[in-house]
């Protein structure tokens, strides 16, 4: 499958989920050299132009990922046209992006695990559910890439 230029990872706060596997994509497909350009977002606007989760920041840093200079924004229109690929944590995020789907919109929309199981938001959990959260997200984000050899 050939690689899409541009990939949009979208949870519900845009602090957790997303931004992790925002981070995750980014370096592990470094050396892939694909040259993609990651980006993350969420449904909601609760946290706009928050950092991502304190434990999320320091459970990514123990496994080498650096989410401290991103900061949370909500999912718009737009997105649908600047994006190749839209990638949805969960199936509530999944019916949020599609009510929101321009019918022009030139972006395909999908959930983030192709297995179709939800990445479980870790948020009202504890730090072990945000490494359970960046397990699972690893997982998935090496089939994707190994899809995109
Ligand atoms: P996320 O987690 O969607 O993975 O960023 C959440 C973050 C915030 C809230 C819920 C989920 N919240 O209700 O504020």
């Amino acid at each position: 499958m050939n690689p899409p230029k541009s990939v949009l990872f979208v949870c519900l706060g845009n602090i957790c989920r997303s931004p992790s596997a925002e981070s995750v994509m980014r370096k592990l497909s470094q050396n892939q050299g694909l040259g993609i350009t990651f980006d993350s977002a969420g449904t909601a606007n609760y946290h706009t132009n928050e950092k991502p989760d304190t434990r999320a920041i320091k459970v990514g840093k123990s496994l080498g990922y650096d989410l401290s200079t991103l900061r949370a924004r909500q999912v718009s229109k737009e997105d649908f046209y600047r994006f190749d690929v839209i990638l949805a944590m969960d199936e509530n995020n999944l019916t949020n992006l599609q009510k929101l789907q321009p019918t022009d919109g030139t972006a395909r929309l999908e959930l983030f695990d192709p297995t179709g199981q939800a990445v479980a938001d870790p948020y009202y959990g504890d730090e072990s559910d945000f490494v359970a959260m960046f397990a699972h997200i690893e997982q998935v984000v090496n089939a994707r890439l190994d899809a995109w050899q």
